[in-house]
């Protein structure tokens, strides 16, 4: 039993080069994995298939193409509601007046569930097939997050939030061992949920240094190790947070060192924003192996500051893109991708040209980029074989010139490219491939996602 999808597919072949394969087959067998590219298929070769008992043909139509899924690396599901709300706030008091209150909220399950069940809805129907997440302090709701991204086919990581200091009375772990307990609970609970890891996972999460002790942080160093879990927290994302971590841990030099102490910097680690990391931390990270995930939008949005990327990458660091929901006010991978090329040129007013990202370099992140932070370089993020189908059929609406073109085939073209609806990405029909993808990238949004798969299973179809 196989599913062949048939039709033009682009994916990143590197950090500067997108391949678009015109004409072309992916062959995905029933646990998900693609078993063949062809490129280009013969028509003589999809009759054969046609003709294969169990076999599913699903085809793109004109103005459409396939892309990997989006891979957000850095995702507060537990804020969810709070997308938008931010107003004038800076990190520190933005985490006490808008963040601690509604994550505690979520200690009631019936409202774990209900934003929950949003947050994957509405971060699948953007075209996001794997995220890292974190949840709250509470150890049923964060279960909740595992079970609901389990049963709604999204990849995910899913992090239980520890926070043993300096949080509010209302919205604390009790002590470093209540705090490891907990995490292990949520671990014990990804691993029955699914067994292998093949969709759901653990991760470990201290929240960041400031509200993590020395303690803490030395025993899920220790849990990580052990485990061989991944480890997401925040580093280096405002100045007030800097000083903070200077004055709470005056022994370390600097704030990855606070990390590193505790064992906590090791390749399977995520580190979200990195906005203002100095020459020595960017080389401690580098030699640890740890990964970053960039957050164009909640840096703006929170006015931390601007993460110099093309710095990071030449360092050879890997790098993935995160919304940080809802620090960044968008669910969006794609928003976060085209927020990170408007960032890059902020950044290059002083650090220079090189520092812009093109439009391949935002979506190899958005795609290869994230996969490779999670370790799923070899399962997510292209069209190869040997890799799992997570993947978008892409629309993108098509303009009949009516002068020139028979009215009502082009209509039908148009309805069949939109999936029902139209996008907000306009095609004329004179647009070559790199073109199309730019536009998608600088004016798509999740109008244009008409399908997603997730190891080969349709997670979402946008209403016709
Ligand atoms: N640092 C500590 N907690 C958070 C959070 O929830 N969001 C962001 N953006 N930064 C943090
Ligand atoms: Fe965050």
């Amino acid at each position: 039993l196989k599913t062949i999808y048939v039709g033009t597919f682009i994916h990143s072949v590197s950090l500067a080069e997108l391949q678009v394969l015109k004409r072309s087959a992916v062959a995905v067998d029933e646990s998900g994995k693609i078993l063949l590219v062809e490129h280009p298929v013969e028509a003589s070769m999809l009759e054969m298939w046609a003709k294969e008992a169990g076999t599913t043909i699903v085809e793109a139509g004109p103005g459409q193409f396939f892309f990997p899924g989006l891979i957000d690396t850095h995702i507060h599901a537990s804020q969810y509601p709070n997308s938008g709300i931010f107003g004038k706030s800076t990190l520190l008091d933005w985490l006490n007046t808008y963040t601690f209150p509604l994550e505690a909220s979520l200690a009631k399950p019936s409202k774990a569930k209900r934003v929950y069940s949003r947050c994957v809805a509405r971060t699948l129907s953007h075209g996001t097939t794997t995220a890292a997440y974190y949840a709250t302090r509470d150890v049923t709701s964060t279960n909740i997050l595992a079970t609901t991204c389990h049963t709604a086919g999204q990849r995910a990581f899913v992090g239980r939030c520890c926070m043993d200091c300096m949080a509010p009375d209302y919205y604390r772990d009790t002590d470093a061992a209540t705090s490891l307990a907990d995490t292990i609970k949520c671990a014990e609970f990804c691993a029955k949920l699914d067994p292998k890891g093949e969709l759901v996972q653990s991760i470990i999460t201290p929240r960041f240094a400031p509200s993590c002790s020395r303690e803490l942080m030395r025993d899920l160093g220790d849990f990580m190790a052990q485990s061989g879990l991944l480890c997401q927290t925040h580093i280096s994302e405002n100045k007030g947070e800097i000083e903070l971590v200077a004055s709470l841990f005056p022994e370390c030099k600097n704030y990855a060192t606070v990390y590193d102490r505790a064992g906590l910097l090791s390749e399977k680690t995520v580190l979200a924003h990195a906005v203002h990391l100095t020459d020595d931390e960017i080389a401690l990270v580098k030699m640890r192996g740890s990964k970053i995930s960039h957050c164009p939008v909640s840096n703006a949005a929170l006015t931390s500051g601007a993460a110099k990327v093309r710095r990071l990458l030449d360092e050879g660091i890997v790098v993935g893109l995160g919304t940080d929901v809802s620090g960044g006010y968008s669910p969006s991978v794609l928003e976060a991708a085209r927020q990170a090329t408007m960032t890059s040129r902020f950044v290059s007013l002083t650090e220079g040209e090189e520092a812009k990202l093109s439009v391949e370099e935002a979506l190899y992140l958005a795609t290869r980029g994230g996969a490779e932070v999670l370790g799923l370089q070899k399962t997510v993020g292209a069209f190869e074989v040997g890799m799992e189908w997570d993947a978008l059929l892409v629309g993108c609406t098509f303009v009949p010139d009516e002068e020139e073109c028979d009215e009502d085939e082009d209509l039908l073209q148009a309805k069949q490219a939109v999936g029902g609806g139209m996008t907000p990405v306009d095609l004329f029909g004179w647009e070559n491939w790199e073109e199309m993808v730019a536009k998608w990238l600088y004016s798509g949004d999740d109008r244009n996602v008409l399908k997603v798969w997730v190891k080969g299973r349709k997670v979402h179809e946008k209403p016709a």
